[in-house]
């Protein structure tokens, strides 16, 4: 019974790291369209602790993080009877597929990376190995589970088209061993911009500008209240990226959270002043974050409760990844122990 759900359906796979806490970007640019998804697809989600050290990290907060990011998975949907949750450095596969597909990713490819330059420009005092083959185990970690979708936002876009670029690379050398997969988003949310600095992605390095998943309503009120509008003379709430790039990432965000649709919103809006709309736009996200914060919160507080979740969940993940894993080692011509 369960051998034959699994053929038959697609497969999709993601992960964060957990290197900070989830912010409004992660949630709209990737769990959002993760959950809901397990009738349709075989559903693989991480806590990607083994990319998180590619930047120093204090080792509890880690240990804190990756179970709070747990938690929150959980709270934003995802059942842990019907996707498979687990941390990555409890499926040892990865790392192992990681080391085969580093020689099969090219130095000038690693070296185009606009996170590694983002990063290393970030940490000039630890520019590591890790840091520049991180895209290397991302392609391990997408490839391991054989997936059709990889749902993130925009910004990983990049690393899963080099993972196509492995695929096609090992492919050809070895026969059709890994199933090309695709990167997966939606219009609204793949590109969440800072509150105070809505040129750059939401990101947890600029807190004021960035809406955690945790945070308190009246901190999230804040916030939208103080975002950055346009410096515009029409003072009309409308959708124009390029000249109007705080309005309209609120308005993104609007109607992620929402459903509804730009024109939708301008009609809305119509003849009101900024105030109002950041006003309404933090409303409608502290009503969507709400239930999350109170289900996580209460999630966290069962720490055995998340420890069955994260055992079960390794022990799936290792099935499938094992079997991609010695598939991989017999056709690069390693002796089976
Ligand atoms: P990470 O941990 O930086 O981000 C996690 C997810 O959140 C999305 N995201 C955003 N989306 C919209 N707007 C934003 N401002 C924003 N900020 C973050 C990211 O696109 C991502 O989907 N390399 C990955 C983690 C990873 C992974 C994987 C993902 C490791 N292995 C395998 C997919 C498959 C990363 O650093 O994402």
């Amino acid at each position: 019974m369960e051998a034959n759900t699994t053929e038959t359906k697609k497969t999709m796979l993601s992960g964060i790291q957990p290197s900070g806490d989830l912010h409004l970007g992660n949630y709209l640019g990737a769990i959002k369209n993760w959950s809901g998804r397990s009738d349709e697809f075989d559903c693989f989600y991480f806590m990607a602790d083994l990319h998180a050290i590619t930047v120093r990290q204090n080792p509890a907060d880690l240990r804190r993080r990756t179970l709070e990011q747990l938690a929150q998975y959980i709270a934003c949907g995802l059942d842990p009877e019907k996707n498979t949750l687990f941390i990555q450095s409890h499926v040892h596969q990865h790392a192992e597929l990681g080391w085969v597909l580093g020689c099969f990713t090219m130095f000038g490819e690693l070296s185009r990376m606009t996170q590694f330059k983002d990063k290393s420009a970030k940490h000039q005092d630890n520019i590591n190995g890790g840091l520049f083959t991180y895209p290397s185990l991302m392609a391990a970690d997408i490839l391991l589970y054989q997936p059709d979708f990889v749902p993130v936002g925009a910004d990983q876009k990049q690393h899963v088209e080099l993972t196509r670029n492995i695929v096609q690379r090992f492919n050809g050398v070895y026969g059709d061993v890994f199933k090309m997969p695709e990167f997966y988003s939606t219009k609204e949310g793949a590109r969440v911009m800072c509150l105070t600095a809505p040129e750059n992605k939401m990101s947890k390095s600029a807190p004021e500008g960035c809406v955690f998943l945790m945070e308190k309503p009246e901190d999230i009120a804040r916030k939208f209240k103080r975002a950055i509008t346009d410096s515009d003379t029409e003072h009309c709430v409308r959708f124009d990226a390029e000249n109007k790039p705080g309005v309209s990432n609120l308005m993104n965000i609007y109607a992620a959270v929402t459903g509804k649709g730009m024109d939708e919103i301008e009609t809305e809006f119509d003849g009101q002043g900024y105030g109002t709309f950041k006003t309404a736009v933090g409303e409608a996200v502290i009503e969507t974050l709400r239930p999350i914060r109170e289900e996580a919160t209460r999630i966290l507080s069962d720490k055995a409760y998340l420890e069955s979740v994260y055992r079960n969940g390794a022990e799936k993940a290792s099935r499938v990844a094992e079997k991609t894993l010695r598939k991989v080692y017999k056709k690069v011509g390693f002796i089976p122990r």
